[in-house]
């Protein structure tokens, strides 16, 4: 199996909340889209992007300009390898630099004391708000 083919698969469990479409809910979850790719253009937000999936991610958060107050459990099982796929399947059709499994590795390493509203401040930080 292609990791195109991995990352569209993985993608299945994130469809549960945020939809096949990563369109997402208003006031629930997120749309993962021109939002997502601006953050993967920063060290930070890639930073954020790796443990949102790894450790999750509890706001408040602002995405596309609208409040979000929820929890984002973390996606467990996953190696570092699924992660960068999933994140590739989501940033498919940006501009947006591919992640690798190296790059999240290097995210994971140290992250374990991190919970999901640390993870919420790092957005914070990579949006520069
Ligand atoms: C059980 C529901 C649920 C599942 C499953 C889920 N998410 Fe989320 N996700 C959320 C919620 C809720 C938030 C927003 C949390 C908040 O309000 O702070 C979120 C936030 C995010 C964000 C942050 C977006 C931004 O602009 O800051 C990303 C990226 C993300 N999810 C990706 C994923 C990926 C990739 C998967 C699958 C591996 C996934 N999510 C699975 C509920 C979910």
């Amino acid at each position: 199996m292609s990791h195109a083919q991995d990352g569209a698969t993985i993608f299945k469990r994130c469809a549960a909340c945020h939809l096949p479409t990563g369109a997402g809910v208003p006031g629930a979850f997120p749309p993962l889209k021109a939002d997502v790719a601006a953050l993967a253009g920063s060290p930070t937000g890639r930073r954020y992007l790796a443990l949102v999936v790894i450790r999750g991610v509890s706001g408040p958060i602002t995405v596309g300009g609208k409040p979000f107050r929820g929890t984002m459990p973390a996606q467990s099982g996953l190696n570092d390898e699924q992660v960068a796929a999933v994140l590739n399947h989501v940033l498919r059709g940006s501009a947006a630099k591919p992640f690798s499994a190296k790059e999240v590795a290097g995210f994971r390493a140290g992250s374990a004391s991190l919970n999901s509203a640390a993870v919420a401040r790092l957005r914070t930080s990579a949006a520069g708000k």
